[in-house]
């Protein structure tokens, strides 16, 4: 059973530069809540109960939002405030835990991988990388379909979405031999961390989201510096790939990247159009703007 999810939130954010000057881009609100919550509630529907952050010293107001805050609460209570009471309190079920590591040198998503070595121990585990929200509001998310074949199967899960040719050599891409259905899962022949346009092996992406086995952290320690100078992720699943089964899963979600400007700005306008109580007044507001 996968029980234990990565956030790897060390990154210092330069595209969200000046907002994460200090403010962790994590904690940028979408709507009403950092962006951070929705990547921690994805990871728990799909049945996860620890969380472990891998971060750093100028980050500890992500560590203090899934905390207690004692002195609010009491405040809360006197003034009998109890809906904010419970919106403050109940952010993660009692079952999920969140613990903290650090990522003592920004040496890449491999290495940030690699720091939470002692507290994964044995378990295959799943990684979130937080700039991605996947908005998929189905009973059994794309992770708990990527978690139920891993349970199956036993063959990593690799998230991947199609992405325009022009973007490749933003992303880690797979190489397939067909392209899978939506809510599929195919055998991998290869990944690649951003290749050069022309060179891609598919439009296929890697959206952020990883079903692996502990044996990927042996693979992380022996990996070298690849693209852009940092230890991979993805060059250590391509490793994993040469001696078993890796499979790309086809996601049905919607994914939105909060590391850009853009994506942020996009993330917002479909979680307020569908938040429950303000949505219907906020597609008003978006109807009246004369652009
Ligand atoms: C990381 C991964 C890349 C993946 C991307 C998804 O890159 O290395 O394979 O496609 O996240 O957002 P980064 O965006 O950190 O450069």
């Amino acid at each position: 059973m996968i029980k234990k999810a990565i956030l790897p939130v060390a990154g210092l954010g330069t595209r969200f530069l000046p907002a994460s000057k200090s403010i962790p881009k994590e904690m940028v609100t979408v709507v009403d809540r950092p962006a951070i919550e929705y990547v921690v509630k994805e990871a728990v529907a799909a049945g996860i109960e620890q969380i472990i952050l891998v971060t750093h010293s100028s980050k500890a107001s992500i560590e203090n939002y899934f905390d207690r805050n004692f002195e609010l609460e009491t405040t809360l209570e006197q003034k009998k405030k109890y809906d904010l009471l419970d919106a403050i309190t109940n952010i993660v079920p009692a079952h999920v835990s969140i613990v903290s590591v650090r990522q003592p040198q920004p040496l890449g998503l491999g290495h940030a991988v690699l720091c939470a070595k002692e507290i994964v121990g044995n378990e295959p585990f799943a990684v979130l990388l937080p700039d991605v929200l996947v908005k998929d509001d189905a009973a059994d998310n794309d992770l708990a379909k990527m978690i139920a074949r891993f349970n199956a199967t036993n063959a990593s899960q690799i998230m991947v979405e199609a992405v325009p040719d022009h973007m490749v050599d933003q992303y880690g891409i797979v190489d397939v031999a067909a392209i899978p259905a939506v809510a599929e899962s195919v055998a991998m022949q290869g990944i690649v961390e951003k290749p050069k346009l022309g060179t891609a092996p598919s439009n296929l992406s890697v959206v952020g989201r990883y079903v692996l086995p502990a044996k990927i952290m042996q693979l992380l320690e022996n990996t070298p510096k690849g693209a852009g100078n940092e230890i991979q992720l993805t060059d250590a699943i391509a490793a994993l790939q040469a001696s078993e089964v890796v499979e790309a899963y086809r996601m049905q979600g919607q994914t939105f990247d909060c590391g850009s400007k853009l994506g942020y700005l996009k993330a917002v306008l479909h979680y307020g159009a569908t938040h429950p109580s303000l949505g219907e007044d906020f597609k008003a507001m978006i109807r009246e703007l004369e652009l």
